[in-house]
């Protein structure tokens, strides 16, 4: 079993545990296309189990996108961007090193900064980072959350958002002409030569991976109740699972 399990880290010079502990937050990946709803199917996660009104240093449930590790491009790729030039969907433009390396520090119970990314200017902005405190749940949502082994194989859960392709391009155009500063002729443009040949060629293929199906998206109360269900009975057994999975650690520490 994954989460709720206490394990001792930072073993010292002597070979002696340093009785450092941490919790393992249960990791749920949330992927699916452009505009599919996943940011809303998260928020309404977070909602039924009451976390919105929460400070962010109490929350059990914890949600981080993707979008915020879009890597710094080079002078070169900057004016490409501006043109509606660059691949913002194929996974190389992510920093796929810090993904991995931020869900390892986050499963291993340590507090997190991450980037904050500006669509507008295609940039991270600098000496601006949003803290990300343990949690208990964990959400991680993105097109392309899927697509490397080694960052798919940390989720202890893959949720898929399955909206069709019509309703995410509706959606898209205007949110990219309201909130991310695009006129309509680069929205369109950019969606024919990129996104739309890059989510059949990345992200689509990773549906395969995923464990629940939402069809819909976040319309689909049904399936987000369920979901919300499963983390419940999580958060509810998890003192209980960190007292079972303690006694081998226990016994452990007890012959070293
Ligand atoms: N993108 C962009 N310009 C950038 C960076 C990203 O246009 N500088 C676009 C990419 O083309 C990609 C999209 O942002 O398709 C990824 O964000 P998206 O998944 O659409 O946003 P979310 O809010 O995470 O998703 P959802 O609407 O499903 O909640």
């Amino acid at each position: 079993i994954h989460m709720g399990t206490t394990r001792k880290l930072s073993m010292g010079n002597n070979g002696k545990l340093n009785g450092f502990e941490a919790k393992t937050p249960f990791l749920i990946g949330v992927s699916g296309g452009t505009a599919s709803g996943k940011s809303t199917v998260c928020k309404r996660i977070m909602e039924k189990l009451g976390q919105v009104d929460k400070d962010h240093t109490e929350r059990q449930v914890v949600c981080i996108s993707q979008d915020s590790f879009y890597r710094d491009l080079t002078p070169s790729e900057k004016i490409k961007a501006e043109k509606g030039q660059f691949n913002f969907d194929h996974p190389d433009a992510f920093d796929n090193d810090l993904i991995l390396q931020t869900l390892q520090d986050i499963l291993a119970g340590k507090k997190c900064e991450i980037p904050v990314y500006d669509y507008k200017t295609n940039s991270i902005i600098p000496n601006q980072t949003t803290i990300i405190y343990p949690a208990d749940v964990v959400l991680f949502e993105g097109i392309l959350v899927f697509y490397f082994s080694n960052i798919r194989d940390l989720f202890h859960m893959k949720l898929f958002v399955d909206t069709d392709s019509e309703t995410r391009l509706e959606r898209r155009v205007p949110r990219d002409i309201k909130e991310r500063g695009r006129d309509l002729d680069y929205v369109l443009n950019q969606y024919m030569n990129f996104v739309k040949p890059a989510f059949e060629e990345f992200c689509l293929p990773t549906k395969k991976f995923a464990d629940v199906i939402i069809p819909r998206g976040a319309d689909n109360t049904v399936a987000i109740d369920l979901i919300v269900q499963h983390i419940r009975d999580i958060l509810s057994n998890h003192g209980r699972n960190v007292i079972e999975a303690e006694s081998p650690m226990s016994r452990l520490d007890e012959a070293i």
